[in-house]
């Protein structure tokens, strides 16, 4: 049996999570909106439309904050559309996702949604059809009191007090040559500067976030942001990361190392970041907003290829089913997420309903968990402390990745030293400490002894895993359970040594309280 010897001191850390780690996201795309969270008519649904179904699990995941309404979509919307009375608002192309879009769901109710839903609401501004203006009077609308033209628009439209959000996205993915009216560095990078300047001075409370490149692999990528943060950098506070992790290799040990170049991306962004800040003589920190991430590739496909005739209304599309090696991928992106709590202090999973999502539905039906439900539900609920730093020794290997689409050489990232453990541990402050462990190794368990220094001793409070021999395993509305966390038994806690054996390609959370 492989071994991993862990050794963590309370008094060494890496940061506090911000509650924003936490996040997830809802586009007007396939089946998120209409038949996901919002599906009037539906059995469970409340006098405003909202699945009660959805709600429930929503609440149990427990995302903090909700990203809306795109994505690409975003850059096409205008958000007038979706306010004042649902008879007047205009069906629209949608030219993201080849869909008509009814506006029959828009600001309002999703700032409503977020309210009964206990999330803090982030919304994006349109930068690719529209522009600096525009960003000011969606502002306007949301966010000021009244007296305006756009307050008190709102004020007619039902909703008397301000929506006060906090956090604006600078456009979506700008570099992306799908994105509609992509821009180059410079074009996003000025009008981002200015769209900042006029949302700022509508609110100055508000924080913002300029879009990165939409990948480490884009051509675009280090280029992209300095020059981005040469323009924005007095205006933000944020810059955006995206990543999508893939089996389309069908290489398992790859895809459970993939993570790690989460790591790598997040360090290189800090770098960039930083880099730019010393060319200014600036003490200021930008931080890192991790607002897509997820594993989606079975439904990922050129644009072209999406087309379906006629332009439908929330067609099933993205509706990737996750098996059990998807979320043990998953669970490691949670933990490269802890582990840069210093700089990433924000993070959307993409999605939340149906797209790409924890939480599938059925239109007129039942809602059910995916697999991948189960490592967010871990990390929004027990993650929220004070990461500190592991060191681990453990076996290693290496493995070659291909992202976004393999075998071609330009394709290929050669993952080294490829730890079979993946660890995050997060203190609570009260002398409990939580454990996240992704066991890499698809042979045999792992026997884990954890030393955690300066912690005067624990109980064990639950210690649950998931693995399945099938790693194509999959939930479904007939087997909904079909992969879920179970109990790990043996685990044993000697004062502040924790000893474990982790089953083979498994997800494991061992949570202890103060002894
Ligand atoms: O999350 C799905 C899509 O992925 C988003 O709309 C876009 O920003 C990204 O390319």
């Amino acid at each position: 049996m492989r071994t991993a010897n862990v050794l963590l001191d309370r008094d060494f850390t890496i940061g506090q999570t911000d509650k924003r780690l936490f996040g997830a996201f809802i586009e007007h795309l396939g089946r998120c909106v209409y038949g996901g969270i919002y599906e009037p008519g539906h059995p469970t649904a409340d006098a405003k439309g909202f699945r009660q179904d959805v709600m429930a699990l929503v609440r149990e995941l427990a995302p903090t904050i909700m990203r809306y309404p795109g994505g690409n979509f975003v850059s096409g919307y205008n958000w007038e559309d979706g306010v004042g009375p649902v008879e007047d608002r205009p069906a629209r192309l949608d030219y993201a996702w080849f869909s008509t879009e009814p506006n029959t769901f828009g600001t309002n109710e999703f700032i409503d949604w977020c309210k009964a839903s206990g999330i803090e609401p982030m919304l994006a501004v349109n930068l690719g059809t529209r522009g600096p203006q525009d960003a000011g009077y969606f502002i306007e609308y949301c966010n000021h009191p009244g007296g305006t033209h756009f307050s008190d628009l709102r004020r007619e439209h039902g909703w008397e007090e301000p929506h006060g959000v906090k956090f604006w996205c600078l456009g979506n993915e700008m570099d992306g040559p799908w994105q509609t009216c992509a821009r180059t560095a410079d074009e996003y990078g000025r009008v981002a500067q200015e769209a900042a300047k006029i949302m700022r001075w509508v609110d100055k409370s508000i924080e913002l976030a300029a879009c990165g490149s939409s990948g480490r692999k884009m051509p675009t990528f280090g280029f992209w942001e300095d020059r981005v943060l040469e323009h924005t950098f007095n205006e933000v506070e944020w810059i955006s990361l995206h990543t999508y992790l893939n089996n389309y290799a069908k290489d398992t040990p790859a895809f459970l190392a993939s993570p790690d170049l989460m790591d790598n991306f997040i360090e290189e962004v800090v770098a960039i970041a930083d880099a730019v800040a010393a060319r200014k003589r600036s003490s200021k920190r930008i931080m890192l907003s991790f607002d897509e991430w997820n594993v989606w590739y079975r439904t990922r496909r050129p644009r072209e290829a999406r087309i379906k005739p006629g332009w439908p209304v929330a067609p099933p599309i993205l509706e990737e089913i996750y098996n059990m090696q998807d979320a043990l991928a998953f669970g490691g992106a949670v933990i490269s997420l802890l582990n840069h709590a210093d700089r990433v202090r924000c993070a959307c999973l993409a999605q939340l309903v149906n797209v790409i999502a924890p939480i599938m539905t059925e239109t007129g039906g039942p809602a059910w968990r995916q697999t991948i439900f189960y490592p967010f539900a871990h990390f929004a609920n027990f993650g929220h402390g004070e990461v500190l730093r592991t060191r681990v020794i453990c076996d290693s290997y290496e493995a070659d990745y291909f992202d976004p689409a393999g075998p071609d050489d330009e394709y290929r990232t050669k993952v080294t030293g490829v730890q079979y453990l993946k660890l995050s541990a997060v203190h609570d402050g009260e002398g409990g400490l939580t454990l996240f462990a992704l066991n890499r190794d698809l042979e045999g368990p792992m026997q884990m002894d954890v030393e955690a220094r300066s912690f005067g001793g624990f109980v064990l409070e639950t210690a649950t895993t998931m693995h399945d021999a099938d790693l194509d395993a999959v939930n479904s509305k007939e087997a909904p359970e079909r992969i879920a966390p179970r109990a790990l038994d043996g685990v044993t806690v000697a004062g502040s040594r924790i000893s474990a054996v982790l089953p083979a390609a498994s997800w494991t959370v061992i949570r202890l309280k103060a002894a």
